[in-house]
């Protein structure tokens, strides 16, 4: 009988393996992973001009005549989630969101972007959908800087003048009064590069100041001490009462050699201390500062004298400490990769016909990648994870949060490439984090279709549909809403 017994149990085991291995392989998240979904204020609130809200860059930009945005859209009512907050929070309930990340417009809160005005029905409206979202479990995760400069600001130079450090202390001061107690997650600033870069050093981005290799990088060097003033506030005056974390996003691409050549290998590795080491490697790294190779890449000079000085503007030692470690985490913003080569011809001139100042570095796409709606994303998972891997080779390992990664299709419900995108990409996530990469969450871009900024509403990003011709906005979830929250119930991805 004892035979017959363990002939029996090995039966059972045996099919029982048989049964599994016929369904997917299924990966688990790491015990305490959170999963959330992002927007930003203006490109879901609308309500532009109600309720006392002040202009902003974008307002600005987006009533221009004729109009800079492809569609001719603007954010004047957009997904309109300044009135639909609450029934917004219900579907995030649905979803089953551990957090939800959006970001408040100063100038909603502080009309002329300074403190002595503040609007309390600013401050009412987010304090209702903070509110809300606590109720019904869901951690609000705040960024105060997605791009929406007021206006008052930008005449007075915006990220140029370097006062703006204490003006964005003073907005924080507020925020952090008025919502510091219920908020346990704050991101200061949404992607510098993208800011300095594309609005101050070319016309991609409000407010379109277009002075290349001049202001972008003065904005660098304002935005770092921004982040870093409103780190120390929180630090110093309340995080021992309100006991949240505080961290900056960057964006990052992956800029992968076009060859084996030293040269493409050089371009790639310029590429990417261009595109995220600049700010990176001044707070996260041991040392601070500029990365060295960024300084010398970054080079004005005359054809008289030659070479002159870097582009980039001295941190002084205080600024390189006071900078260093001010973060709590690291938000990356991840998308895309692109291929790098170095293209000797490029050395010397200026303004070089690449983005990247006087580098010699050429990004390209890869025809064989898949290709979204907006024309500079393709998914390539591998280049995500390289990304994660390498972030916890240079930094230290650092406890970092997806803030934001995510498709655009041009419609329809039924997104299986985005449904793709989403799995691939979390599996990569997966490997990285199985490797010792210390990622605490990630973010879906977008919960909701949205202005798109300088493509306005023909990139759709959203899990959630949003019908712009319905002046009720209706959401529809689309199949990747459906498999998110299927991801988030099982906390678990199968293959
Ligand atoms: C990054 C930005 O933070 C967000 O505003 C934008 O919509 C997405 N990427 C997609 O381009």
């Amino acid at each position: 009988t004892v035979n017959l017994f363990v002939i029996l149990c090995s039966l059972v085991l045996w099919v029982d393996n048989g049964v599994h291995s016929l369904q997917k392989p299924v990966r688990k998240f790491p015990e305490g992973f959170k999963f959330g979904a992002a927007t930003a204020a203006y490109q879901v609130e609308g309500a532009w001009n109600e309720d006392g809200k002040g202009p902003s860059i974008w307002d600005d930009l987006t009533h221009t005549h004729p109009s800079p945005i492809s569609d001719g859209s603007t954010g004047d009512v957009a997904a309109d989630t300044y009135h639909l907050w609450k029934s917004d929070v219900e579907l995030m309930k649905q979803l089953g969101l551990d957090f939800y990340r959006f970001s408040i417009s100063w100038s909603r809160i502080l009309p002329t972007g300074f403190a002595d005005q503040i609007n309390q029905k600013g401050i009412d409206y987010y304090d209702n959908l903070i509110t809300e979202l606590l109720k019904n479990k869901i951690e609000p995760m705040v960024t105060l800087y997605h791009w929406d400069l007021p206006s008052s600001l930008q005449k007075l130079g915006g990220l140029a003048n370097p006062l703006i450090v204490e003006w964005f202390e003073q907005y924080a001061r507020v925020v952090f009064d008025k919502f510091g107690d219920k908020v346990k997650y704050w991101i200061t600033i949404n992607e510098p590069k993208q800011i300095c870069y594309e609005g101050y050093g070319s016309t991609a981005k409000a407010p379109q100041l277009n002075m290349t290799g001049i202001a972008e990088y003065i904005c660098a060097k304002n935005v770092l001490l921004s982040h870093a003033k409103v780190y120390h506030l929180y630090d110093e005056n309340y995080r021992y009462k309100q006991n949240g974390q505080i961290g900056i996003s960057v964006s990052c691409t992956w800029y992968e050699p076009a060859s084996d050549t030293i040269e493409d290998h050089q371009a790639a590795e310029d590429a990417r201390q261009f595109d995220w080491g600049q700010y990176i490697h001044p707070i996260f790294s041991k040392t601070g500062d500029f990365p060295l190779s960024l300084k010398n890449n970054v080079r004005l000079r005359s054809k008289e004298q030659g070479f002159l000085r870097s582009r980039l503007p001295v941190l002084s030692s205080e600024e390189i400490v006071y900078i260093r470690g001010s973060s709590d985490f690291l938000g990356i913003n991840s998308y895309t990769t692109k291929l790098t080569y170095r293209d000797a011809s490029l050395e010397g001139m200026y303004p070089v016909p690449s983005y990247m100042d006087d580098m010699s570095a050429v990004m390209v796409k890869d025809a064989s990648w898949p290709q979204a709606q907006s024309s500079w994303l393709q998914s390539v998972p591998w280049g995500f994870y390289k990304i994660l891997t390498q972030v916890r080779y240079l930094y230290d390992n650092p406890a970092v949060w997806i803030t934001e990664n995510g498709w655009s299709t041009s419609g329809g419900l039924i997104d299986n490439d985005r449904v793709k995108y989403y799995r691939t990409y979390l599996s990569a996530l997966l490997d990285a984090v199985e490797e010792g990469s210390n990622i605490k969450g990630y973010t879906a871009w977008s919960l909701f279709d949205n202005f798109e900024w300088m493509s306005g509403y023909a990139d759709k990003f959203g899990i959630f549909e949003v019908d712009f011709k319905d002046p009720k906005r209706k959401r529809t979830p689309r199949k990747s809403a459906h498999v998110y929250k299927e991801i988030i119930r099982s906390r678990s991805l199968d293959m």
